[in-house]
């Protein structure tokens, strides 16, 4: 494989650009919205930066890297010499479905289909195309640069080809991949989300506050955020709707998305994204600081 389609340039999907570019494979980016990909490219620069200021890459990598990514606006265009497309789009089951409709059409035969999905099925996905055996998920973590797991997950009728060739090409990015099944949150989210939803609920009881659930993750765990700032980090949006997922699939109660979760999502406080979730963010601060919300009771 040496020429890969990104579909979506956010969070996600410039980091994927990021690493496949700097392991010198050609990366179409592609997204609706040109702004969206001229901000990618800008924050793709941004962290190559950091690496080489870190001395962990060379000019020479950085340069290279950046020439190897082109970006599109037209996903047929796009997609039309690929070896490999990952969608790294919006988390919303029908823009998947309606995207790997269309790369069924336009992605050449032998073109492998992954999805960056974080939670929803690839054999739900992988049935709306002809090829479903080509049809895979390859998850990786934020930020993606830094993250060395790709969890990779066989939908119903993945061929052990296509899984082999995934895991070989992840460990040329310099990942490690794991290789899981196709059921609710597959493995990630479905230990991750859970604690998550439990240090919620932790809160929402007065079980402890902001901080104080965090530092004992923090420091009794050895992990290295909080769960509670690790959600604002995500996007309590994305929280929310892994947790629904985990509910609806498994049809246990145990999964109920906590109410104070709920209602952040409602109320648009989701994290970093939009300043505010269990922490307050001031643009360019690296500073945490709980919210006001959470420190008046406690
Ligand atoms: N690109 C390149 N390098 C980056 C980077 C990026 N986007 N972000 C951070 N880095 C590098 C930094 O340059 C730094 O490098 P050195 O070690 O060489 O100094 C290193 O990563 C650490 O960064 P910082 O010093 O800025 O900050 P930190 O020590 O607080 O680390 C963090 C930041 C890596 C994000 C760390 O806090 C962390 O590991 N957090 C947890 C991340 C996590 O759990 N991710 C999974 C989320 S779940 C998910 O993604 C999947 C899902 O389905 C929900």
């Amino acid at each position: 494989m040496k020429k890969v389609a990104v579909i979506g340039a956010g969070t996600m999907g410039n980091g994927i650009a990021h690493v496949f570019a700097q392991a010198g494979f050609s990366v179409s980016l592609i997204d609706v919205q040109q702004v969206q990909l001229n901000k990618a490219v800008e924050t793709i620069t941004k962290n190559l930066d950091r690496q080489l200021q870190k001395g962990s890459i060379t000019a020479e990598i950085k340069d290279a890297a950046l020439k190897n990514i082109t970006t599109n606006t037209a996903l047929a265009a796009g997609v039309e010499d690929a070896d490999l497309v990952i969608e790294a789009a919006t988390e919303n089951a029908d823009l998947k479905m309606n995207i790997f409709k269309q790369l069924d059409e336009y992605a050449p035969q032998g073109c492998v289909l992954a999805t960056n999905t974080s939670s929803i099925s690839i054999t739900k996905i992988a049935a709306v195309t002809a090829r479903p055996e080509s049809v895979i998920g390859m998850h990786f973590m934020n930020p993606v640069p830094v993250m060395k797991l790709v969890e990779i997950i066989n939908g119903y009728a993945t061929s052990k080809e296509v899984t082999d060739s995934i895991v070989n090409l992840s460990k040329q990015l310099g990942k490690i991949p794991c290789v899981v099944n196709d059921y609710p949150g597959f493995i990630a989210n479905r230990i991750l989300m859970p604690m998550i939803n439990e240090a919620i609920y932790s809160l929402y009881e007065g079980v402890a506050g902001v901080e104080e659930i965090d530092t004992v993750m923090k420091l009794g765990m050895a992990h290295p955020m909080g769960p509670l700032q690790l959600a604002d980090f995500i996007g309590l949006d994305v929280c929310l709707s892994i947790m629904r997922v985990l509910h609806d699939g498994f049809g246990n109660p145990k999964y109920a998305p906590c109410p104070l979760l709920v209602n952040m999502v409602l109320a648009k406080k989701l994290g970093v994204k939009t300043g505010e979730g269990f922490y307050q963010y001031t643009a360019g601060s690296k500073e945490v600081k709980v919210s006001s919300r959470f420190t008046a009771s406690m």
